[in-house]
């Protein structure tokens, strides 16, 4: 064993600010004590999974290679040291050998308190009401288009708050696709890749009428939302048509609070959503407030005019009517909107599956309205972010 044996460096940079001070063999772990007093167990085959070596991870793309099943079952720890530059040496039963940086020990530790600090690291979603109208950020196109700051900025709010503004977009059929390219590519649909929002003779979707639109998520009739929806305005003379805004979010959280039979109810019953025409069939059937793993929102995907009829044993329609009611009734209180009249240049970029929008009706014989919009997933916000964070020497 020598402790010159390599590592391959993931993207990542993992911080510095704990030593490794100790280390001890206990059973299936490897127990090891850092400077701040902190122990930490680490199961055999989480750390022979984790071999960072050029033989179990390929360093041109790294990538894993090994995997766990190659490992005898009755692998076993054979020496466990630090070395002098202050990092873990395992020696295996079976003759392999692997060293880990304390930074990443530190980042993956499985202890009940380093996994609650990540989860309290980790950035949790700036939610609002009517209250932040005031506030609300707005973004300039040229910075954007110019700065790699300025948009590590931008993004950085629209994955925190879910609303953004852009100011100053030329006032040109497909402008949008500026900012967006700038990220990477668009999210193309059966609207196309570009979509047009004007009131249209023959429309295909409540979106393309007059009418007043409730407050909804787009396409939730989709496996997978579309994730951040641009909205560039080049004209806007009709009387009404203005935006409104609810930070889906923050209605979860209040139903959570206030209301957790019905918050129990809302995040567990799929509801059906329906897009059709003469040429597509979409469907999909998924809750209206869905939570991750440890509890958080995640997800709001709600179209009243795209619901098709609850498939829910009969016993329970009373109690998913009155969680729905309460949804929807909360939906329209204009404690959580944001409206504004957009005018030409202005774009609103949200997230599509966390904030629900609406529009007022308008009247289209007063004048022309015209919004342009497109879709790009959260992988590509999230993955454009993360890239940024790291040229920045920002923590991703
Ligand atoms: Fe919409």
């Amino acid at each position: 064993m020598t402790i010159e044996l390599e590592i391959v460096q993931d993207w990542r940079v993992f911080a510095t600010d704990h030593s490794l001070a100790g280390v001890a063999l206990s059973g299936d772990d490897t127990v090891v004590s850092w400077s701040d007093g902190r122990e930490t167990a680490f199961h055999r085959f989480f750390l022979r999974d984790n071999c960072p070596c050029s033989q179990c991870y390929l360093p041109l793309t790294r990538e894993q290679l090994f995997e766990v099943t190659d490992a005898p079952a009755d692998l076993a720890v054979h020496s466990a040291a630090i070395s002098a530059a202050g990092d873990l040496i395992i020696g295996w039963t079976d003759g392999h050998a692997s060293r880990y940086a304390p930074g990443w020990l530190r980042a993956h530790a499985p202890d009940a308190q380093s996994r609650a600090e990540r989860h309290a690291a980790r950035a949790q979603p700036f939610i609002w009401g009517r209250e932040y109208a005031d506030a609300l950020q707005s973004f300039d196109y040229g910075d954007i288009m110019a700065d790699d700051g300025a948009l590590w900025t931008w993004l950085s709010a629209l994955k925190s708050s879910g609303l953004t503004l852009i100011r100053n977009v030329p006032v040109e059929e497909e402008a949008l696709l500026g900012p967006i390219a700038r990220i990477s590519h668009l999210r193309e649909t059966n609207f196309g890749r570009v979509f047009d929002v004007k009131s249209k003779p023959r429309a295909d979707s409540a979106a393309y009428t007059s009418v007043n639109l409730p407050a909804h998520t787009d396409l939730p009739t989709r496996e997978l939302q579309p994730g951040v929806q641009f909205l560039h305005c080049l004209q806007n003379e009709a009387t009404g048509g203005e935006s409104v805004f609810v930070d889906g979010f923050a209605i979860g959280e209040a139903m959570r609070k206030h209301h957790p039979g019905e918050f129990a109810t809302i995040t567990t019953t799929p509801m059906a959503f329906w897009n059709r025409d003469d040429r597509t069939d979409y469907r999909w059937s998924a809750p209206a407030i869905a939570l991750n793993d440890e509890g958080d929102l995640d997800e709001v995907r709600f179209a009243n005019f795209l619901r098709g009829p609850i498939d829910a044993p009969a016993e329970k329609m009373g109690d998913i009517y009155a969680a729905l009611r309460l949804f929807q009734a909360m939906t329209r209180d204009p404690k959580y909107f944001i409206e504004r009249r957009l005018a030409p240049g202005d774009m609103w970029a949200f997230d599509n599956r966390r904030v629900m929008h609406a529009r007022r009706e308008f009247d289209p014989q007063t004048g022309s309205r015209h919004l342009q919009g497109a879709y790009v997933d959260r992988d590509e916000i999230n993955s454009r972010w993360r890239v940024l964070s790291r040229q920045l020497g920002e923590p991703c």
